[in-house]
Order: structure tokens, then C-alpha cells, then sequence
């Protein structure tokens, strides 16, 4: 086999091996969505969002698997629920919990789409609402 073959042939495999390991059917959205969620959420909701991160610990209550969403919603992911409940504009019977109220605290770390320090960037929140929608089991 020629050795140019050979070469193109590798360069191809390994082009392709390298699609292999990105999901397929995953939007640019979603993927600056995870990073949010990776910085603001996942300490307690858990790196998979099954809950029991390791910051849960010491919460006292074990944060909500938040890929059941949708189950326990009638199927539908909740985005408005969830909107309002992150941001802390729901009505809480317990105004104890331990979720911080992000409208007041803001996304914190990080950025994708350029906001500034403590600023909660709708175009943020929206991917990572997009993430949290793409979990759902
Ligand atoms: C400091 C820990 C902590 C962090 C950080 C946190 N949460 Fe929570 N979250 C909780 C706890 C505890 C609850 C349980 C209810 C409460 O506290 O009122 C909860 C409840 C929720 C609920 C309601 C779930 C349900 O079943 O009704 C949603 C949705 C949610 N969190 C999403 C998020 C998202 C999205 C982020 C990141 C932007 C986040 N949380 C960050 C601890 C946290």
C-alpha cells in the first residue's frame, strides 16, 4: 500500500474516532450550558444533576435529582418551574432551603456568552436551561 494511503488513511480514522467521543445531537447551546450548570449547580445537584454533589453534604437535605424533572412534571420539562425557582422568584412555603437565589447572587464563573462578574446573562441561563432540558431521563 502506498505509505500516502497509509497516511490518509490514519488521518482519517483518527478524524473520525474524534467525532466518536463528542455526543452526537448535542447543540452548541447545550454544551455552554453544561459549563454553567458544571460551575453554578453541580456542587450540589451533582456532576450528572442526579443529585448529591459533594457540597450536599453539609446541607442537611440532599438536593433534587434534577434529570427527574420532567417525570415528576407531567413528562414536560418545567422550564418556566425551573426558571423561576433558580432564580428565586417562586413562592416557597420553606424559605429555608439552601439554593441560592441567582437573581440575587448571579452566575458566577462562568461566561460563554461574555456576561461580567455576578451579571446573570440571559443568553447564560437560557443554555443552561437547554442543558438541564437535555437531562431529562
Ligand atoms: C448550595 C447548593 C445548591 C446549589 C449551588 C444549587 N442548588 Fe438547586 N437546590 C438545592 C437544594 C437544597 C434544593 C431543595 C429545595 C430548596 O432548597 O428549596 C434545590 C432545588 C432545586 C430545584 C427544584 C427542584 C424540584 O424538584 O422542584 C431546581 C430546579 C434547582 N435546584 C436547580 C438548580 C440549578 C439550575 C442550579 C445552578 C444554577 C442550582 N440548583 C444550584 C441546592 C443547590
Amino acid at each position: 500500500m502506498p505509505i500516502r494511503t497509509i497516511i490518509t488513511s490514519a488521518l482519517c480514522l483518527a478524524v473520525l474516532s474524534g467525532c466518536a467521543n463528542a455526543p452526537f445531537g448535542q447543540s452548541a447551546e447545550v454544551k455552554r450550558g453544561q459549563l454553567v450548570y458544571a460551575k453554578e449547580c453541580s456542587q450540589c445537584h451533582g456532576a450528572t444533576g442526579d443529585g448529591g454533589g459533594p457540597a450536599s453534604l453539609g446541607l442537611g437535605m440532599t438536593p433534587p435529582n434534577l434529570t427527574t424533572l420532567a417525570q415528576r412534571y407531567d413528562g414536560v420539562f418545567p422550564r418556566e418551574y425551573v426558571r423561576r425557582f433558580v432564580m428565586g422568584l417562586s413562592e416557597k412555603d420553606d424559605t429555608s432551603g439552601a439554593m441560592p437565589e441567582f437573581a440575587k447572587v448571579g452566575l458566577r464563573h462562568v461566561y460563554p456568552n461574555g456576561g461580567a462578574d455576578g451579571e446573570v446573562l440571559e443568553a447564560d441561563f437560557e443554555d443552561m436551561l437547554d442543558y438541564l432540558e437535555s437531562i431529562q431521563q
